[in-house]
């Protein structure tokens, strides 16, 4: 990297499309030169493991809560009352209240549950790539493992399961620092849609009358509202509408970023192919290599001091988990994929009390598509570029061709 390509000062807000496809040597700059680095709006971008991992984990003084915030950039609009009511922007009580009723959903005997089906899901879609030979490993492999495991979790049925990833698209892209007119647009309209469509789902679901035992999370939502006792039909419909994002899109990356990892790094491949029993720490390693989430954010509630530099109350901090991930002072050769890295401290689910409820079916997903994956088709070739959409918060691949060579 040349030191011409850091000459002008780093702005989030004008990131460009070249930052997009690779923003591992800015990180690798900015936490060599300027790890708290000052935005031009006055707020700060975090780039080293000790100061992201000290913000994130300290609810006390760093707040999740966007209404403040994120009312400029949104406006009273769908976006806006979507992304300040989902449980991950809102501190507690609101947010314990949340995490607490969807606790139930994500326990290791839950997670039990939902294995076979993935197990079932991946075997079949390997099955039909195996006809073709060569497929898309994000829209006809990676997709569909997640958006399935999220819409059984929320009891969408499976033939209404197709608009929810364009939605997604939409309304996580309404976060990206660079956004047109026609995003945000987009991003209001499938928030709308996304909650008409839930509110029918939920309509539908009392017309039938609630089932007694084995709710799903909606199930289990309505049947605290009407009792008496849980959120209101709002917060209901925008915490699924989160759910669904959060648990298909990041777990979609997951599997499309550690495939072209793979290929990008073919000793690698070789060694799991030849031990699988390598799988638990190769995963782990995808995450911190090409974290899902690159960019999250917080605001200090008290005038304190992050990596020596001292912040007022109410500075709002980018926290760089991708760069978090990459710093050499926490993984020592941190720019080499290495599948047994251990201990691999990476914070691509976060930390603290917003740590990610989904990370444990996150890892099962993973684990039942690259171990099948490999297993059947060990010798897969890239057959086609990856493609990458111009998105920073996100680490997003659209299109990424694969010949299994069976
Ligand atoms: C590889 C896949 C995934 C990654 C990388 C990921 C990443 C994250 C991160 C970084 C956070 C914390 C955000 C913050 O602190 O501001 C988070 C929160 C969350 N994630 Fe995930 N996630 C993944 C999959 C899932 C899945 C599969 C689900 C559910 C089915 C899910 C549900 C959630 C929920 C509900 C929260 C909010 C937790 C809270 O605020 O207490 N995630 N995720």
């Amino acid at each position: 990297m040349s030191a011409s390509a850091h000459a002008a000062p780093f702005i989030l807000a004008q990131a460009s499309a070249a930052f997009a496809a690779d923003p591992y040597p800015t990180y690798a700059h900015l936490r060599a030169h300027d790890p708290v680095c000052r935005q031009p709006d006055g707020s700060l971008f975090l780039t080293r493991y000790d100061d992201v991992r000290a913000v994130i984990t300290d609810a006390e003084r760093f707040s999740s809560d966007k209404r403040v915030d994120f009312l400029p950039k949104f406006g009273h609009t769908p976006l806006y009352e979507h992304h300040t009511t989902s449980l991950v922007f809102n501190d507690p009580p609101y947010h314990t209240r949340v995490r607490r009723l969807l606790g139930p959903f994500f326990t290791v005997q839950a997670m039990r549950r939902m294995e076979n089906s993935v197990a079932t899901m991946v075997d079949d879609l390997l099955d039909s790539a195996a006809d073709k030979r060569v497929i898309d490993i994000m829209s006809e492999f990676a997709l569909a493992i997640p958006l399935n495991l999220v819409g059984d979790l929320l009891g969408v049925p499976r033939q209404e399961r197709e608009p929810l990833r364009n939605w997604a698209s939409l309304i996580l892209g309404g976060l990206e620092p660079v956004r047109s007119a026609d995003d945000l647009a987009a991003g209001n309209r499938a928030v709308t849609e996304f909650k008409a469509y839930l509110g029918e789902l939920i309509a539908a679901k009392r017309r039938r009358g609630m089932p007694p035992a084995d709710p799903d999370v909606l199930d289990a939502l309505i049947r605290d509202h009407d009792s008496g006792d849980g959120l209101s039909i709002d917060e209901i419909l925008h915490n699924c509408i989160f759910m669904l994002n959060a648990g298909h899109d990041t777990t979609t990356s997951l599997i499309t970023n550690g495939v072209d990892l793979l290929l990008r790094f073919p000793d690698q491949k070789a060694r799991l192919v030849a031990d699988p029993a390598l799988l638990r720490t190769a995963i782990e390693e995808m995450l911190r290599f090409e974290s899902p989430l690159q960019i999250g954010n917080r605001k200090a509630l008290v005038d304190c001091e992050v990596g020596g530099t001292r912040i007022a109350a109410g500075t709002f901090l980018h926290v760089c988990i991708a760069s978090a991930d990459h710093d050499e002072a926490q993984f020592p050769a941190a720019e080499t994929f290495d599948i047994g890295r251990n201990p691999n401290r990476h914070l691509a689910f976060g930390h603290g009390i917003h740590f990610c409820a989904g990370n444990a079916v996150a890892r099962m997903e993973a684990s039942l598509a690259f171990g099948r994956l490999l297993a059947r088709f060990p010798d897969f070739e890239r057959a086609g570029p990856t493609i990458r959409p111009p998105r920073w918060r996100f680490r997003v691949i659209d299109e990424l061709k694969v010949d299994l060579r069976p």
